[in-house]
């Protein structure tokens, strides 16, 4: 758990970057979301059994991992060349990995998860995860939402984030017909394609478990 080592003063900034960007996605809600997903929809769950501190870090994390997938893709942008097996290694397969290293180094797991996936190993897992990606896509405004652990999962707290796509992003998820040929060949069952600037692409699932321990260093740590 190498947040725990992080210096306090950095914790704190962290969670108060994390906070102010809960609120913003909170003001920037224009409709009530259906009641099933209503309560988590507005910041991180009142009566979370995870630390805040975590919470945020958890935003954060998701933050910077969706802006390295923008930052590698808009690095395509401009090149003449088709992509290749090698430009793709550059976007989003480095992400998936990256996503996967977050959740081992906090102990959490770490998924994209997509309706309209291209790598099978995307597509939503259970209902909570259909009905959050449904919430995005009819609730464009909603940038990120916390949910309640299911059962299978035992104690802890979903966080959700929207993955939009982006002029960059249609060099490999727009039409079908030109799609990169190691799209075609590699992914025969892809989903992923036809998309628009703007539209949901998927997001990031992260499920953080309750860690007792944690939870004691935490509170000696700011006592
Ligand atoms: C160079 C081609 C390429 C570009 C550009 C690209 N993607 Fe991808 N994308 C892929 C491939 C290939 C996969 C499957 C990777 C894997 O097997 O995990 C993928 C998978 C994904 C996934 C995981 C869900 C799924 O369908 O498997 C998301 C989300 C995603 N891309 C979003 C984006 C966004 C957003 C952008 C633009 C910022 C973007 N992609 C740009 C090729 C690309």
């Amino acid at each position: 758990m190498d947040h725990l080592l992080l210096p306090l003063r950095r914790l704190v900034l962290t969670a108060l970057a994390s906070l102010a960007m809960l609120l913003l996605s909170a003001l920037l809600l224009t409709h009530a979301p259906p009641a099933a997903l209503a309560a988590a929809t507005q910041a991180p769950p009142a009566q979370s059994p995870v630390e805040p501190a975590v919470l945020a870090k958890a935003v954060v994390e998701m933050e910077q991992l969706d802006r390295m997938r923008i930052a590698l893709a808009s690095t395509l942008e401009g090149r003449s060349e088709e992509p290749t097996m090698d430009t793709m290694k550059e976007v989003c397969k480095p992400v998936g990995m990256k996503a996967a290293a977050i959740g081992e180094a906090n102990g959490w797991q770490v998924r994209q998860v997509a309706a309209k996936y291209r790598n099978p190993d995307h597509a939503p897992a259970n209902s909570q995860e259909r009905e959050v990606i449904d919430l995005f896509h009819r609730q464009p405004a909603i940038t990120g939402l916390w949910q309640p652990a299911s059962a299978e999962q035992g104690a802890g707290v979903n966080y959700y984030r929207r993955i939009n796509v982006e002029p960059s992003c249609l060099a490999c998820h727009g039409t079908k017909a030109s799609r990169p040929a190691f799209v075609k060949d590699n992914y025969p069952g892809d989903k992923a394609f036809d998309f628009k600037v703007g539209d949901l692409r998927g997001m990031y699932a992260v499920f953080i478990p309750e860690v007792p321990q944690a939870r004691g260093t935490l509170q000696q740590t700011s006592g």
